[in-house]
């Protein structure tokens, strides 16, 4: 049995449409899915939806439907999105499946079991939009919620406890042997001084929110939101099976295949899900925790947070089918650092479109084409020959995969594009459609060692661009004979109106 590389996304709420800030997590993982399966390494890429809780109650009840019929409709959106972006998941879990309540419900049983969970009374700061309850300590002035600055209200209930005090101390050893678990570093100082300020048990269950899991040994309660979406990392590989309960027996997964994941993707504002109450449930169960989990930072719009209100929603096919897909994917991940936070602006879009993408690759690719088609070079199926720009492409490759290991794909990427730099340089200066009259071997030679680099380019480019890295392989493999419609045709300045 073959351990697979294991890569998750947050599943998202259903409380509204998917936009950029789902599609870029979501993208995340694809590329780091393909680069993978390029390597030969079986992946696992799990994604899915968030749909229990008081928010999607509400959303559905201001539409005059049932909760299942809006997340529904709203699952399938995402789904339709997924397929329009070319993202290749294995596997969409949504927690309205059987397959996952009924693991989410046993979990539950399991720590009720172990005094991991007990019953309690709560009261506190609840906020809506959270679905949590907010610390005194964090709460801001007039007891506005830290995150979406809206009033929070005074909840008082009888509650169950996941016993999250206990596991301070195991998280901090844990983290310390796994240096690279809180990823990346500059955020993990923030985890780590949370939970050495003292963690307080968490409150797993709700009397008042009727539209979740139903605790199977005391159905007047619904499992927390939270609590029943982060099971999904394990319900949807066969958690349920592997604890023995024959709904699971012939489940199509065999969890011992997949667990523990190697990445949880998320945004940094649920680190603490993540990073904190997960690990610790996963300690509470006795399972090994993932390889890392991964937070990446947030997008804003021309500048602005992106929200309903400001009407600045983007929706990625806004840019896809005017642009095509390949030069989203590649933007998101050339532009910003991932784990910074990022500013989405046309401009910046359109800027480097026309540079990297059309100047620097497509015209790279048909300069490079054009001219072997006039010195008819064939291309040996073996190519064995040493020089400068070859030596220069195996260094790239070098650094491209240390950085897509750490998930740097701006980096990865960076590096790809100095070497084009310098491959559109070497043209420059070798001038090979002169030569192809002068010195026409040493032509073929230059324009042989053009088409093995950008076929390295192609290979490099692929998890990021699949449809580009798929048609340039096809120009590149049957011979330069054709004539190609360029690859990125520029995007020319929209006329200035008065
Ligand atoms: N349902 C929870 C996650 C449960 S996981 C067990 C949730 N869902 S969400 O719909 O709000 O999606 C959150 C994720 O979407 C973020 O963590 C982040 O990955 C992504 N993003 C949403 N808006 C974003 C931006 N503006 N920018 C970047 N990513 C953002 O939280």
């Amino acid at each position: 049995m073959t351990k697979k590389f294991y890569i998750t996304t947050p599943i998202y709420y259903l409380n509204a449409l998917p936009h950029i800030g789902h599609a870029y997590t979501t993208l995340a993982a694809d590329i780091m899915a393909r680069y993978k399966k390029a390597q030969g390494v079986p992946v696992h890429f799990l994604t899915g939806t968030d749909e229990h809780g008081a928010n999607i109650e509400r959303s559905a009840q201001n539409a005059n439907v049932s909760p299942q019929e809006w997340t529904d409709n709203l699952a399938q959106k995402f789904k339709e999105l997924w397929a329009e972006l070319n993202i290749n998941y294995d596997d969409f879990i949504r927690t309205t499946e059987p397959r996952h309540e009924r693991t989410v419900q046993e979990v539950f049983e399991v720590l009720l079991k172990k005094g991991d969970i007990y019953k309690g009374k709560y009261s506190g700061k609840y906020c809506m939009s959270c679905e949590a309850y907010i610390d005194e300590s964090e709460l801001l002035p007039n007891d506005l919620c830290p995150i979406h600055k809206k009033p929070t209200q005074f909840i008082e209930e009888e509650t169950y406890f996941f016993k999250l005090s206990a596991y301070g101390e195991l998280l901090l050893k844990f983290y310390e042997a796994n240096p690279t678990f809180l990823s990346p570093k500059f955020r993990s100082n923030e985890i780590i001084n949370f939970v050495k300020s003292g963690l307080k048990d968490l409150s797993v269950t709700r009397t008042k929110v009727k539209w979740g899991v139903p605790v199977l040994s005391d159905p007047n309660h619904t499992i927390y939101v939270w609590f029943d979406a982060l099971v999904n990392y394990i319900s949807a590989i066969g958690y349920g099976k592997k604890l023995g309960l024959s709904e699971y027996a012939d489940y199509k997964y065999n969890f011992d295949e997949f667990w523990p994941a190697e990445v949880h993707l998320l945004g940094k504002e649920i680190s603490r899900f993540h990073s904190v109450i997960w690990p610790a449930v996963l300690m509470a169960l006795g399972l090994p925790l993932p390889g890392k989990t991964f937070a990446h930072g947030w997008w804003t719009i021309e500048g602005e947070k992106m929200s309903k209100s400001r009407g600045n929603f983007i929706d990625p096919r806004d840019i896809t089918t005017k642009y095509g897909v390949d030069s989203l994917r590649y933007f998101l991940f050339r532009e910003v650092p991932f784990g910074g936070d990022g500013d989405f602006s046309m401009d910046s879009f359109k800027k480097r479109f026309n540079a990297d993408l059309a100047n620097d690759l497509g015209n790279l690719l048909s300069r490079t084409l054009n001219m072997a088609a006039k010195t008819v070079v064939e291309i040996p199926q073996n190519y064995t020959e040493k020089s400068n720009l070859l030596a220069k492409a195996q260094e790239t490759n070098k650094t491209y995969f240390e950085q897509m290991d750490n998930l740097a794909f701006d980096k990865a990427l960076d590096s790809v594009w100095f070497l084009i730099g310098d491959m559109n340089k070497y043209i420059d200066e070798t001038k090979p459609w002169m030569l192809a009259k002068s010195e026409p071997e040493k032509a073929k030679a230059i324009l042989l060692e053009l088409i093995f680099a950008l076929k390295s380019v192609v290979g490099w480019i692929s998890p990021f661009m699949p449809k580009t890295a798929e048609e340039m392989a096809r120009r590149l493999a049957v011979g330069p004979i054709e004539k190609y419609a360029p690859l990125f045709p520029r995007i020319e300045a929209e006329p200035k109106h008065n």
